[in-house]
């Protein structure tokens, strides 16, 4: 937020320079155009307007960037770039501010019967834990809330543009289940927008399988795919000789070795939070390990901070931020009542969302990332989903992430589909779309 806020000071000179350029380019493209007229050779223009780039550490200007790489001739390009420009003119700035300086995570959900966004039977990728309706859960108003921001236009998903967003790019999902949840909610509300389902498909022929995490549906019609890796951590889950036993460590200092698959890609969005709360991570008896040395004890936080920050430097050192926009999403609330996951722990009863939240503090882990985020090079914007869904008791799929019921063990830490992680991914719409305006 601090780093949008940033960017807000920045469209001031930079208008200047886009009028200045307007001039510029008028004169330069009519003199041009002269030229061209008599020896025509369009390619040269591109070329020639490479420099033009430069411009780009204005949101506004992105995408001129991608125009260089096309074949566009003078005739369009002149009226694309004079286009872009009047909009970028015509803005308010309320209306910058608006985009920019708005507070998604404060509002409130409001009953809206044109949801959900998809139904649950017409999704083939939704697996067994995550699909309440076909495992028997009746009751679905949990599908119908929308949030509404206090302070900020939000607007309904739309399948079609967000798969215009992302025409021949990669949108990659990384971290542990819960993007797992996020990730197939967004094939699922891009699948609304494709007419025929069978040009979606995995490009190895891969089907959804609980415990696997490594997959890629292509959407053919629109050139990109939506991806996800399985990374409980983010950084390297490993081994190590501890005395006489080889135990298990995490390598607090060493990225997931699955990196090389999220490099590339044009969208990311990265998570992890709830393995951090598990018996061993929390303990950190010879567990975190940093180069050869395994900590005889280290405190979960300490381990926490260390490893986002080996995330941090891989993010800084790998990605092009004027190629590949990233995210970073919240820790998700769990919503066990009476005990915990694994001690009678329960949420079936839920079927409406808390009217307040339980005074819960702002978890520590994502106090963390936000420090870490702050101090980065590379822009990384926050999905900032954590308080509002601290109201969502009723997403949870208690006893129906499974065909066969269990009483006993309730999941009040995944989401239900269509449900609550939709919302998530209309944040990253949000973001997506008000990026290019
Ligand atoms: C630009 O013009 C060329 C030739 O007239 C055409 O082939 C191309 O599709 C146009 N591009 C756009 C984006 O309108
Ligand atoms: C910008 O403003 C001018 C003059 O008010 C108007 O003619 C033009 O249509 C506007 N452009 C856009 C994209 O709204
Ligand atoms: C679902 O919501 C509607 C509208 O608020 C309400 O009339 C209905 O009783 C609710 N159903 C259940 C099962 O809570
Ligand atoms: C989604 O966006 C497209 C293109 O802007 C538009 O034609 C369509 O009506 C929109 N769909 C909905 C449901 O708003
Ligand atoms: C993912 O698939 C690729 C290609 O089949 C394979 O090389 C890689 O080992 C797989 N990774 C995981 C974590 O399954
Ligand atoms: C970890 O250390 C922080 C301060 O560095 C402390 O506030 C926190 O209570 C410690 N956590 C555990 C589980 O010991
Ligand atoms: C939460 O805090 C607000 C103000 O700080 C208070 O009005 C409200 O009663 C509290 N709610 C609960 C459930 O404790
Ligand atoms: C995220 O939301 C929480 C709770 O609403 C808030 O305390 C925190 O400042 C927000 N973080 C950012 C970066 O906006």
């Amino acid at each position: 937020m601090e780093r949008q806020g940033s960017l807000c000071l920045k469209v001031k000179p930079t208008r200047v320079l886009l009028f200045s350029f307007t001039l510029f380019s008028s004169i330069f493209f009519l003199s041009f155009f002269t030229i061209s007229l008599s020896n025509s050779s369009p390619n040269t223009l591109s070329l020639n307007l490479q420099p033009i780039s430069l411009t780009e550490s204005s949101p506004n200007t992105l995408s001129l960037h991608s125009f260089t790489h096309n074949n566009f001739t003078p005739a369009n390009f002149s009226f694309l770039i004079d286009n872009r420009l009047s909009r970028t003119l015509n803005r308010s700035k309320d209306e910058v501010k608006m985009v920019k300086g708005c507070d998604l995570s404060n509002g409130h959900w409001v009953f809206d019967e044109r949801y959900p966004l998809y139904g649950a039977d017409s999704c083939p990728f939704v697996d067994e834990a995550f699909d309440c309706q076909g495992n028997g859960r009746f009751d679905s108003n949990f599908t119908k809330w929308r949030w509404q921001p206090q302070h900020c236009h939000f607007p309904r998903f739309n399948a079609t543009e967000m798969l215009e967003l992302i025409r021949g790019k990669r949108l990659v999902f990384v971290g542990d289940s819960i993007n797992r949840n996020q990730w197939e909610s967004m094939l699922c509300m891009l699948l609304s927008a494709v007419k025929d389902p069978k040009r979606v498909f995995e490009a190895r022929g891969r089907k959804i399988v609980k415990e696997k995490g490594n997959y890629s549906f292509r959407f053919l019609d629109y050139q990109c795919t939506v991806e996800y890796y399985v990374s409980h951590f983010l950084v390297h889950e490993s081994k190590a000789r501890v005395g006489q036993k080889r135990r298990p460590t995490l390598r607090i200092d060493a990225i997931d070795h699955g990196s090389s698959r999220w490099r590339g890609a044009h969208i990311l969005v990265f998570n992890t939070a709830h393995w951090w709360s598990h018996y061993k991570t929390k303990a950190g008896i010879y567990y975190y390990q940093e180069g050869t040395m395994v900590h005889p004890r280290l405190n979960v936080s300490t381990a926490f901070r260390k490893a986002l920050t080996t995330w941090a430097s891989w993010v800084d050192k790998h990605i092009n931020s004027k190629k590949t926009q990233v995210f970073f999403r919240t820790s998700a609330p769990s919503h066990f009542r009476g005990g915990n996951w694994n001690s009678g722990g329960h949420c079936t009863e839920a079927t409406h969302p808390l009217k307040e939240t339980l005074n819960t503090t702002y978890p520590e882990k994502n106090v963390i990332v936000e420090e870490i985020i702050k101090r980065m090079k590379t822009p990384v914007t926050l999905l900032n989903i954590t308080s509002l869904s601290e109201f969502r008791i009723d997403g949870h799929p208690s006893i129906y992430g499974r065909k066969t019921r269990s009483s006993r063990i309730q999941d009040c830490s995944h989401w239900c589909l269509p449900g609550v992680p939709d919302t998530w991914n209309e944040m990253l719409f949000f973001h997506l779309q008000s990026r290019l305006e």
